[in-house]
Parts: C-alpha cells; structure tokens; sequence
C-alpha cells in the first residue's frame, strides 16, 4: 500500500474535519463522564464517539496501518505507519465552552512524525505540515517568530493532571514569570505547539505530555522554523517538550534547565 505523504495528508485532514465537524456537534449539552487518571483530567462521550469516528477511517482507508489514541486504540499495525491521535485534545476547554480545542492526527514512521494535522473547528482552522515541506494554516505557510529576547518573549506552558506535577510545575514560574512577557496557559497541547509555529506565542514548554498531544504538533512546529526539544540535546518527550522561536530557546532552556523542568516527581 501507497505511502504517498500527499495522500496521508489529505485523508488525515479529511478525517480531521470530520471529526471536528462531530466534535461541534456533540458540544451541546456535554456532560463529563468519570474521570480517567485524576478527577482533574475529564472524559466525554464526544472524546470516545471522535476516536470511534476517526479510528473507523483510517482502518477503512489503511487497514494494516498501526493506531494510537488517547481513548484506548492500540494496534501496531504491519506497514511501519503509525497514526497517533487525539480525538479531542483540550477536553477541559471543551466542557467549558471555550474554543480552544483540536482534534489531533500525527502519522509516524520509523523516523518520526511525517504528517501532522490539527484541526480547530471552532475556528475551522486546519494546521498541516508534511517533514521536509513546511506547514500550513489554512493553506498558508507558516514562519515561527523572529524574536530574539526572551524578555520580550510571550511563554505559553501547561500543567498536568496530577496535584505532585501541578506543585512540581508552580515551582518553575517565579523565576520564569519576571523573565518573560507574560505566560498564557491556553489548554490545547496540540494549539500550543501550533502556536508557536505561527508567532501567535514566541514558546511554549510542558511537561508530561503524551505521545498524541505531541505528533502532530511537533512537526507543524518544526516545520514552521521552531525548536522543539527536550534539556540538553535530549528529544522532546515525555519529560519534557520545549518549542521555542530559535531567538529564545537557549535563553528559556537556560531557565528550565536551573529550575530541573524535567525532573518527574511522579517517579
Ligand atoms: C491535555 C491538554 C492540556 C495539557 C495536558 C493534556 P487533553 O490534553 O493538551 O493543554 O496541559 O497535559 O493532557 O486531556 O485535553 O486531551
Ligand atoms: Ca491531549
Ligand atoms: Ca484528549
């Protein structure tokens, strides 16, 4: 079977769509079912019913294809293609009715992510990047910023789920915060790292994120001009992900580093 990125491309951003479009649609009257790893961190029947949706494409389309969702999709698939989604990433948004939100696709192989789509559907923004290729917002090409202090640098971050990460996380701000702009914590892993991708934040860095939050965004960011590593020369990942303007990722990992933003305190 093909591996055409170009045709990977169009059906994820197919899919991507569609998934958003029932995202919308299941948004009036959502209610939170149990929680999953704390009572922070929600699910809803739209999260499961847009991994539904989304794995019943890629298995009609690719079915030898391996899959990863945030929902409970795992198959490894014989093809050396990987999708790696997250129906809905920014459920708390979601809940709330604030429209920062976005289903995430990332197709990986054995080098990495190749394709990446984010699609917002409150805004009908789709997010493309292809490795090697550049990546889009709505068709257009995408520059991260040319910013080169990070004292003039807006720092968009995340905190996790669980309270230890959270008090670990708080840590880190009063040395970061009188450094910086300003921070934003705008609650869509994914949007952040297509974020910085476009100069709408100058970086943004998180710890704990999960492999779906992380591939599609990634290279949308990479592909625009940004950064996106871990400390030291190590990969983004778990641990921690930095994507930063190359202006100010050595000044912020500076920061990071001194504060141990990747210690996990959960191990
Ligand atoms: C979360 C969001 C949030 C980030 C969390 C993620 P979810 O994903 O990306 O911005 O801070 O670490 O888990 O649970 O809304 O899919
Ligand atoms: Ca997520
Ligand atoms: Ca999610």
């Amino acid at each position: 079977m093909t591996a055409d990125p170009a045709e990977l491309l169009e059906l994820a951003a197919s899919l991507a769509r569609e998934a958003g479009a029932l995202a919308l649609e299941m948004r009036v009257g959502v209610e939170q079912l149990d929680p999953k790893s704390s009572p922070t961190d929600v699910v809803t029947a739209a999260d499961k019913a847009v991994e539904r949706l989304l794995v019943d494409g890629i298995r009609a389309a690719r079915p030898d294809d391996g899959l990863l969702g945030e929902e409970g999709t795992s198959d490894e698939g014989t093809t050396g293609l990987r999708w790696v989604v997250d129906p809905i990433d920014g459920t708390v948004n979601y809940l709330y009715g604030i429209p920062q939100w976005a289903v995430s696709i990332g197709i990986e192989d054995a080098e990495g992510t190749v394709v990446g789509v984010v699609y917002d559907p409150s805004k009908d923004e789709l997010w493309q990047a292809v490795r090697g290729s550049g990546s889009t917002l709505n068709g257009a090409s995408l520059r991260c910023s040319t910013v080169t202090s990070l004292g003039q640098a807006l720092v968009a971050t995340g905190f996790g789920y669980d309270e230890r990460r959270r008090a670990a996380q708080a840590l880190l701000l009063p040395t970061l915060l009188p450094a910086v702009r300003d921070i934003r914590r705008l609650g869509s892993g994914a949007l952040d790292l297509c974020g910085v991708a476009a100069g709408r934040t100058d970086a943004y860095y998180e710890q704990g994120l999960s492999p779906w939050d992380l591939s599609a965004g990634r290279l949308i960011a990479t592909e625009a001009g940004a950064r996106v590593e871990g400390l030291c020369g190590r990969p983004a990942s778990y641990d921690l992900v930095v994507a930063a303007a190359p202006g100010v990722f050595d000044a912020l990992h500076e920061i990071l580093v001194a504060g141990d933003a990747d210690a996990d305190p959960l191990r």
